[in-house]
């Protein structure tokens, strides 16, 4: 029997189907992409949830942070990524001063990522402080994504990339935030680079999912930075980050081999060039002969 149209369209992942995978204990994945055709090979994986990160602006503009990023910038890669995703939940990062410098740019902002970028929700740091906004943007029916822990646009502040909620007070402060984002109505809520025992107490508080990046084993599903994943981004690498390929010596070697190749003739053979008839070949001499 063959498919229906409905049956051959990959299912759409939701904010809802990645709250009831918690339910259901399913752990969740989701890997940052900034462009067509990384949607597209983590779409076809089959992670659940695709986050275009502003870590946009130091593994792939080069930047030393995240703060240089723009809206503009981000929509930008949002879009890519969006015509390379069907299944995959879209999450749009808001960049440094996108969302702090009042309530209704927040609003504004955030709704930009679902109007003009393909974006499904959007991700933004910050607990107590930053609940005015989270609470408008959701009440735009905007879904929205928390982050505590390590906020990288915050670096300045903890005077450099730290691990956070070490010490009882901030850590009892975090549990807080975690629980105000929840009631607020966030859907889930990144923990970045906290201690383990830390992330398993606010994933079993919340009944929305935790989204760990160096969180520990026990939330409720992890994140990671796809360039650090695959070895692309050799300037440093966090202690939380598991590389499962080598991706800079493998360009490194096809880039040394190309160039080797070219200076050597070996490159292009015939099997990468285009031929041309006799007969027209001949023609075009003639013809130039004539002239
Ligand atoms: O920008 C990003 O990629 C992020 C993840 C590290 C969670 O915020």
């Amino acid at each position: 029997m063959p498919k229906t149209s409905q049956e051959l369209q990959p299912k759409k992942i939701t904010t809802r189907s990645i709250r009831e995978m918690k339910q259901r204990g399913e752990q969740i994945t989701i890997l940052t992409a900034y462009d067509y055709g990384t949607a597209l090979a983590l779409d076809r994986a089959g992670i659940d949830a695709i986050l275009v990160g502003d870590s946009l602006g130091m593994v792939v503009l080069g930047y030393p942070t995240t703060l240089p990023v723009t809206m503009e910038d981000m929509l930008h890669h949002c879009r890519a990524v969006a015509r390379g995703s069907q299944s995959a939940l879209l999450i749009g990062d808001m960049p440094f001063m996108s969302y702090q410098t009042s309530v209704d740019e927040a609003v504004r902002n955030a709704g930009r990522f679902l109007q003009e970028a393909g974006m499904d929700a959007v991700k933004l740091e910050g607990g107590r402080e930053r609940l005015d906004a989270v609470q408008a943007i959701l009440s735009a029916g905007i879904p929205v994504m928390g982050h505590l822990g390590l906020t990288p646009q915050s670096v300045h502040q903890f005077g450099g990339f730290r691990a956070q909620g070490k010490e009882p007070a901030a850590a009892k402060r975090l549990v807080e935030d975690a629980l105000l984002l929840e009631e607020a109505g966030c859907f889930s809520v990144v923990l970045e680079s906290i201690p383990e025992r830390l992330g398993r107490l606010v994933s079993q508080r919340l009944t929305i999912p935790t989204i760990g990046i160096g969180a520990g084993p026990d939330c409720d599903g992890q994140v990671l930075v796809t360039h650090d994943l695959l070895g692309m981004f050799d300037r440093f690498t966090p202690r939380f980050v598991k590389r499962y390929a080598d991706l800079h010596q493998a360009m490194d070697d096809a880039f040394r081999t190309f160039r080797e190749e070219v200076r050597g003739g070996i490159f292009p053979n015939a099997t990468h060039s285009v031929s041309m008839d006799d007969d027209h070949w001949e023609a075009l001499l003639k013809s130039l002969d004539e002239n």
